[in-house]
């Protein structure tokens, strides 16, 4: 049995001071798994340091790479070329359905059966979206529950295929793009709405061409790989939280250094913006496709806008719906948990995904408001919240989601009394030191 570890947050005035974000854990994932195909070692500075990326690391020692995890978060993988091992024992994805779903598409491609398992919540998440793609490639995949983990990867030749995801996801996208990395002719994907293109600008980091035209994205199977050294960008979902804190505080002052700003997932920013913050970016650099920078958050417009509307909360709802979605969505849910307090409110469409995540995030998020007093309506495929609230603070439960025990430790922050989030060292799946990163960033 797990125990229930709390958190309590107290109220806090603003947000001040500066900070750097743990690495990116969408590309972590994915340089570690094309640092196994590669020859060689490649080495990568500021790692995710979350147990969704150690889940991938122990995943591809136990295909048979060298990993070393050395100090200041550098991890060095010593890559064994296109052909894994075979594993001894099942693979261990833990929390992470990026490990599972694009580490499938690897093992479609060797020649030796694995075995992908995870804990309760990875086992209850659907994995037909990667399943169907594969067996079309060749692969043969024995799923033990329904459609669900764990699977069994009978691997072997794979050929080309084009294919149509029916669902916008990054993770299907990456995982059939490495499938045809390994396999004969060319595959093709054809996103039905733009999804983040780490997978794209992490295979040509390491020497692969990859082809885009608008939502089409295309590989030719055979490509070597070279390893790679790189430094991984600040992740922008860990650092959503502390913009959203200071853009509902009005009086914060928040500057974070070396944050990744691939436009496929800096959306957060043009909706904080249409919230009345004022951002800027600063020293904008690339690195291996990577757009990388500085943002700071200025005292935002946020009170003004909320007495222009009379404070009642009667502003034009901010509507996030269709592509969007897709490209804000693990920003959602804070951005639901900081909605009550903003002027117009917020309404989000289309995000039925929310509830293929690691918890049921509609769900999840609507239940927490409604402890802490808010007015919330949940929908089948998103929410809509009024502006202009107040909450008081409430016994939250993360069901063991990190998104959404950050996501309220962020609501908890201008809420009337205290707050205890339950479950709430989940966290430590994308980012362990956040309590200590927010605790010193408060002010009260
Ligand atoms: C991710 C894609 C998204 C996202 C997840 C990371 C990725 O999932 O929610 O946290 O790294 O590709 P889906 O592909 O299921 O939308």
């Amino acid at each position: 049995m797990r125990q229930d570890v709390s958190m309590l947050v107290r109220p806090a005035r603003n947000i001040l001071g500066s900070l750097r974000v743990p690495g990116d854990k969408s590309i972590s994932h994915r340089y570690a798994m094309l640092a196994a195909l590669a020859a060689g070692r490649s080495s990568f500075q500021n790692f995710a340091p979350g147990a969704d990326c150690a889940s991938t690391l122990g995943c591809i020692r136990a295909l048979g790479c060298q990993v070393e995890r050395e100090e200041k978060g550098s991890v060095v993988v010593g890559g064994l070329g296109p052909q894994l091992r075979a594993p001894r024992t099942a693979l261990d994805c833990g929390n992470s359905g990026s490990t599972l779903r694009m580490l499938s598409g690897i093992l479609a491609a060797q020649p030796f059966t694995s075995e992908l398992a995870g804990d309760e919540s990875l086992s209850r998440r659907p994995m037909k979206r990667i399943i169907e793609p594969l067996t079309q490639m060749g692969a043969r995949i024995a799923p033990e529950n329904g459609d669900c983990a764990p699977l069994h990867i009978c691997g072997g030749r794979l050929h080309g295929i084009e294919y149509r995801p029916p669902v916008a996801s990054a993770q299907v996208k990456t995982c059939v793009l490495f499938a045809g990395l390994l396999a004969e002719g060319r595959t093709t994907v054809h996103e039905p709405a733009r999804t983040r293109d780490h997978g794209e600008q992490a295979l040509r980091a390491f020497g692969a061409e990859v082809e885009r035209t608008g939502n089409t994205v295309s590989i030719l199977g055979g490509q070597t790989l070279h390893a790679l050294e790189a430094y991984v960008p600040g992740d922008i979902s860990s650092a959503a939280f502390f913009l959203c804190a200071a853009a509902i505080s009005p009086e914060s002052n928040l500057v974070i250094d070396g944050v990744l700003l691939n436009p496929t997932r800096s959306a957060l920013l043009d909706v904080l913006t249409a919230m009345g913050s004022r951002i800027s970016m600063l020293q904008v650099e690339e690195s291996y496709g990577e757009l990388v920078g500085t943002i700071a958050l200025l005292p935002p417009q946020f009170a003004r806008k909320q007495r222009d509307s009379g404070g009642t909360g009667q502003g034009r709802r901010l509507t996030i719906e269709g592509a969007s979605t897709a490209l804000l969505i693990d920003e959602l849910p804070v951005l639901a948990a900081i909605a009550p307090y903003t002027a117009e409110g917020l309404e989000v469409r289309d995000a039925g995904e929310l509830r293929m995540k690691e918890s049921d995030r509609l769900n999840a998020v609507t239940r927490n408001l409604q402890a802490m007093g808010a007015q919330v309506e949940q929908t089948v495929d998103g929410w809509r919240i009024p502006g202009g609230q107040r909450l008081h603070g409430a016994e939250i439960e993360s069901y063991h989601d990190h998104r959404i025990a950050m996501a309220f430790a962020v609501a908890a922050l201008r809420a009337e009394g205290d707050t205890f989030i339950r479950n709430a060292d989940c966290v430590a799946i994308s980012y362990p030191g956040f309590f200590t990163d927010l605790e010193r960033l408060v002010e009260r």
